[in-house]
């Protein structure tokens, strides 16, 4: 599981660019899926169809994003520096002294035109980016690339650190889930649910990519896994949400109120089977399952989050622990029949 993390956060994929992550994650799931297909915007859909059929049978989607915040080049001067702006929330206090990379392998560093006051928070427009040019004309970049983070995987014993574990760590939740869930069946055990597992593409920028999968698939249920920010650091905002305590069960976040039902579904299933959880009151962001639960018709929906520090900067850490139990809350979640 760590070496396919670190696989994963070390590859490009800022919004609107996933393919890299996408074929990461293809090689890996397909042994296990029924079906696989792309969509329209990107989305890699791997199913897992039911052992049997029946009404019981209820249609679950399963989403975690393969896209990452970055930046784009809005400007390029003339003696090379890189203008850019954000794609997604990519924010100044992380930014600056950070290295890029661009999508054709031009790396990097992060400046700032003047600091004047240490202590603070510089906006994006009054950073550039040094490419090594020295004029406009021998400049590696163009307007309209983008750029991603660079750093590497580190590990911290149980902890471990990277860019882009917002949302690696969820996609390889998802890969782990639909690994279990197929060696379960391998040795005799029936799945009961029609099950989608979704890799989206556009989150960061608006849960674009989960809208028109979720369309598209028309699912009962939408359970997005996804991050969450803690409250375990020095003067955080006060929420319950620690490193190394399990994963989450959302209730609240700014953009959607999980449906209780799967809330309930989560919470028995973690305590019959004695996995460690949480539970999440999100005070900021959202996830895919915002989107999902207004497609259409309305989908009951839901999310299980895995505990992050320093979300949306270079350097996201997480507990290994967290993303094991999440696995394993899931695959316990989806290996019995649901009555809702
Ligand atoms: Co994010
Ligand atoms: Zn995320």
């Amino acid at each position: 599981m760590k070496q396919l993390l670190k696989t994963l956060t070390e590859t490009f994929g800022p919004s609107g660019y996933e393919d890299a992550v996408r074929k990461v994650i293809l090689k890996e799931i397909k042994p296990f899926a029924d079906e696989v297909r792309v969509d329209a915007l990107g989305s890699l859909i791997a199913r897992k169809k039911p052992s049997k059929g029946g009404k019981d049978v209820k249609k679950i989607m399963l989403a975690a994003h393969m896209d990452e915040i970055g930046v784009i080049a809005s400007h390029i001067d003339k003696n090379g520096f890189v203008r850019f702006t954000n794609v997604g929330g990519t924010f100044g206090r992380y930014t600056l002294g950070a290295r890029v990379r661009f999508m054709n392998g031009t790396p990097g560093v992060v400046g700032y035109d003047r600091l004047e006051q240490m202590d603070s928070m510089p906006p994006l427009s009054k950073m550039y980016i040094d490419v090594g040019a020295t004029s406009k004309a021998d400049s590696p970049v163009k307007v309209g690339d983008v750029a991603a983070f660079e750093r590497p995987f580190v590990e911290m014993g149980d902890r471990l650190v990277a860019k882009s574990m917002d949302d690696r760590t969820g996609v390889v939740v998802l890969i782990e889930t639909l690994r279990a869930i197929t060696l379960r069946q391998a040795q005799g055990g029936s799945t009961p649910h029609d099950l989608y597992f979704v890799f989206t593409t556009q989150e960061e920028v608006g849960t674009r990519g989960a809208g028109t999968a979720a369309f598209g698939i028309d699912p009962d249920i939408g359970i997005a896994v996804d991050v969450t920010p803690t409250g375990d650091t020095p003067a955080s905002l006060k929420m319950t949400m620690e490193l190394g305590k399990g994963p989450c069960v959302k209730f609240r976040d700014a953009g959607m109120l999980s449906d209780p039902r799967i809330i309930d579904w989560m919470i028995q299933t973690a305590e019959k089977a004695k996995i460690p959880h949480q539970r999440e009151v999100l005070l900021l962001g959202s996830t895919d399952a915002k989107e999902m639960q207004i497609t259409r018709a309305g989908v009951m929906a839901g999310a299980l989050s895995i505990p992050v520090r320093y979300v949306h900067s270079s350097s996201e850490m997480v507990d290994i622990n967290d993303l094991k139990n999440s696995v394993k809350l899931l695959t316990a979640m989806l290996s019995k029949p649901v009555s809702m």
